[in-house]
């Protein structure tokens, strides 16, 4: 018997999937394969049923007996099972009830002269600095930190401490420190919650608590998780978007030129990054056939929204990256009853950052070959670690 494929899949080069991940989906859709603690695992890769199983109520964070559940890594938060297998989907629609009326689209949108505001801000200080410079440091990460503080009410000056801790909560390879950061966070947002109660602002914390549809501990653990969920992920859709057009010069001159092109060129820059090799976990609730291969009740099932979003069935030509391709019904975002919350909100941020970074910087290019960069690969989030930049 063959032994089978094991996570992490190595790949050669940060813009291509792993040869190995290739060969499984060349062969079909759902595959037996190992996490990278070891645990057995069936990792989905085709778009159509990884779309259909996102919106598959079959289908959850849950477990029944969570301490037997194969696990994907050592994060508390999203290495294994999450929640109570009882109350799953009322505990979900609760929380979904109590945040997506503040990131709701047209809130969203009105947010974007703010955005529009502070993204100039950071470009104005990457063009006082001699270059080269790191992009990820100047306006990846600190974008969507600017912007997600502002709107939780969370102080900018403590982004380091909270920084520190959403990246040790993230942390897929060493439970305890990934306690510790949920830990420190969560003590965090209980104090912001108590200063919020005696100073109200104007902002998603203080809304939640006059809402009194929450106690404190509720609010603490919502808005912490928000300040995580919405920094990291734009940061590094942002540094990986411009690794994408700086290897693409004609994409970015084409952008350029007219910059009508931006809001679909950034659905691009949301599909093309993400080669695959993993995805979301959810575990089977009931037994289930997918493709044939019968799934039972418990199983652990990855989602691998990178590979279904290079899936040539559903984006031919899947590998090349086109800012003019219709790329909006790519899952980076997951899809069905738990899609991200925050779309609209990264969308936003996105369009704004890019609709104005290469109007100001035409002649940006990277200051090193791509075979210098590298991505984080201890936290779930991943993303470049930098990405120096001249012009
Ligand atoms: C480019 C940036 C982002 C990406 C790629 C992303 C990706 C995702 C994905 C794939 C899911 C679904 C997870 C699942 O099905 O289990 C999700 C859920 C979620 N996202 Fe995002 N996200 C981004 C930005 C944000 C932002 C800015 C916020 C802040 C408001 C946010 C808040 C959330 C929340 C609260 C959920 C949980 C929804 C639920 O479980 O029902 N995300 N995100």
């Amino acid at each position: 018997m063959t032994a089978l494929a094991q996570l992490p899949f190595e790949q050669p080069s940060l813009l291509q999937a792993a040869p190995q991940l290739r060969a499984l989906a060349a062969r079909g859709t759902i595959h037996q394969i190992r996490t990278a603690t070891g645990d057995p695992a069936w990792l989905v890769t085709g778009y159509e049923e990884v779309r259909r199983l996102l919106a598959d109520p079959r289908l959850g964070r849950s477990h029944p007996d969570p301490g037997s559940a194969a696990r994907t890594g050592e994060s508390v938060l999203f290495g294994g099972p999450l929640g109570s297998y009882e109350t799953e989907d009322a505990d979900r629609a609760r929380m979904r009830s109590l945040l997506q009326p503040h990131f709701a689209p047209g809130r969203m949108r009105a947010l974007r002269p703010r955005v529009d505001v502070l993204a100039a801000g950071l470009l104005d200080g990457l063009a006082r600095r001699d270059p080269p410079a790191d992009l990820i440091e100047a306006l990846a990460v600190p974008l969507p930190v600017l912007v997600i503080c502002e709107l939780l009410g969370v102080p900018y000056e403590d982004r380091d401490r909270f920084r520190a801790w959403t990246r040790a909560a993230a942390d897929v390879r060493n439970r305890n420190r990934s306690e510790q950061g949920l830990a420190d966070l969560f003590h965090y947002g209980r104090h912001l919650v108590a200063r919020k109660r005696e100073h109200p602002g104007n902002d998603v914390i203080s809304r939640l608590c006059a809402a009194g549809r929450a106690d404190d501990d509720e609010i603490a653990m919502l808005s912490m998780f928000v300040l995580f969920a919405g920094h990291e992920t734009t940061a590094v859709a942002i540094g990986m978007g411009t690794l994408m057009l700086l290897t693409n010069p004609r994409q970015w001159q084409a952008l350029r030129r007219d910059p009508g092109l931006v809001p679909a060129a950034v659905e691009e820059m949301l599909r093309a990054p993400g080669q695959g090799g993993g995805g979301i976990p959810r575990y089977a609730r009931a037994d289930l056939e997918i493709s044939g291969v019968t799934v039972r009740a418990g199983d652990l099932i990855l989602l691998d929204n990178g590979a279904a979003n290079h899936d040539a069935d559903a984006f031919p030509d899947p590998d090349r990256f086109d800012t003019t391709r219709q790329a909006a019904s790519h899952l980076t975002f997951g899809h069905g009853a738990r899609y991200c919350i925050g779309a609209p909100l990264a969308r936003i941020e996105l369009q704004t950052v890019f609709s104005q970074f290469i109007h100001r910087f035409p002649d940006m290019r990277l200051a090193v070959s791509v075979g210098e960069l590298t991505v984080n690969t201890s936290v779930l989030t991943g993303g470049l670690t930098w990405l120096p930049v001249t012009w």
